[in-house]
């Protein structure tokens, strides 16, 4: 996989072309003031003026637990959120021009790995303070910012200039069970993944072929030599009534998720790729080979998030208490302990 494949993945350079077959979209350039905001470690407080301005006090005294003082003015620094009141207006503006609810992303990634820490354990958003908490809980989002070009081999040329974005999409219900994952070689589709591999579809079992020649049709009518590469990923949804849509497009490379293929077999020499009749379809068969979930190891246990935000008085409660008598056991060993 080159650079440039990757550069010509980026959602502003594949959307105009495809337009007419994807969910509706916004593009907005990301100041930089955001781009240094979003890949700043200390600060997680999100403001905005879409949003009552907030502030958070933190209490750096190490013996807080013994003797918690909730106001000591000596030793609590109070972070206030940065306001980015042009782009807070811009992001609105268009979030409305969508319909009110939109699905973010960067010039490549969804911060698909960050869901579980949204109020709804989804990635709608409604605002830009929704925007940000998901963003800067992502890692692929990270990704995105720091080293888009890490899989390259063409590692010894210059990294293309990359003008970073914000991309809205209309928020659209889709099923996963609809979604699915086609890979391309030298503008031939040779295979063609479930997305949500770790779900049994029963639906996709009984119409196979159906799914096979929609999607097949649907790559020869609109996709097949209008691309800026001969290698791609392409993701697609069938929709209820059988249409499909073009989701995504990613590089042809390990940076994409090769789902129940490998590497190995998409690419050169590989059986699949030498495969003369229509495209390889992969799908699960059955309740037996489900799996969890890829972004699960993304998250922290629940506990700890309801700990951080108060979302639980009463395990905050149990929490501190546990801390209590943690203390004292370690209190009374240290006093039993001989000089
Ligand atoms: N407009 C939308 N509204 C609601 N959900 C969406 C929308 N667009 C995408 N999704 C859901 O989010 C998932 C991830 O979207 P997308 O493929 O754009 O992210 P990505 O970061 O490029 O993922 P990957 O790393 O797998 O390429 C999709 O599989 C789909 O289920
Ligand atoms: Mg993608």
């Amino acid at each position: 996989m080159k650079k440039e494949q990757v550069e010509h993945c980026q959602f502003s350079v594949w959307y105009p072309i495809f337009k007419q077959h994807t969910i509706k979209s916004l593009i907005l350039p990301l100041p930089q003031n955001v781009i240094d905001y979003l890949l700043d470690d200390g600060t997680l407080v999100v403001s905005g003026s879409d949003r009552v301005a907030q502030q958070t006090q933190i209490n750096n005294d190490s013996d807080a637990e013994e003797d918690i003082q909730w106001s000591d003015d000596e030793t609590t620094t109070t972070v206030t959120a940065p306001e980015f009141p042009e782009f807070t207006a811009e992001v609105l503006e268009a979030i409305n021009a969508l319909g009110g609810l939109v699905f973010p992303k960067l010039n490549w990634s969804a911060p698909r790995d960050a869901n579980w820490i949204a109020l709804n354990c989804s990635l709608e958003c409604h605002s830009l303070s929704d925007i940000f908490l998901l963003f800067k809980s992502s890692d692929f989002i990270t990704h995105d910012l720091t080293q888009p070009f890490r899989h390259c081999n063409d590692k010894d040329s210059p990294d293309p200039i990359i003008n970073y974005e914000l991309v809205l999409r209309k928020w659209s219900e889709l099923i996963p069970g609809g979604e699915f994952r086609c890979f391309v070689k030298e503008n031939k589709l040779i295979a063609i993944s479930q997305r949500d591999y770790t779900q049994y579809y029963p639906h996709i079992l009984k119409q196979e072929e159906s799914i096979v020649h929609a999607i097949e049709d649907f790559f020869n009518r609109r996709i097949q030599y209008n691309f800026l590469d001969e290698d791609f990923v392409l993701d697609v949804y069938r929709d209820s009534q059988g249409r499909v849509w073009l989701i995504d497009l990613n590089p042809f490379g390990e940076v994409t998720d090769s789902l129940l293929f490998s590497w190995e077999e998409l690419t050169s020499g590989g059986e699949i790729t030498q495969q003369q009749e229509g495209p390889i379809f992969r799908y699960t068969t059955s309740e037996v080979t489900v799996q969890p979930s890829p972004c699960l190891s993304y998250r922290i246990p629940r506990d700890f998030v309801d700990l951080s935000t108060g979302e639980d008085a009463y395990k905050l409660i149990d929490f501190l208490k546990l801390k209590k008598s943690q203390q004292e056991e370690s209190d009374d060993e240290e006093a039993d302990t001989p000089e």
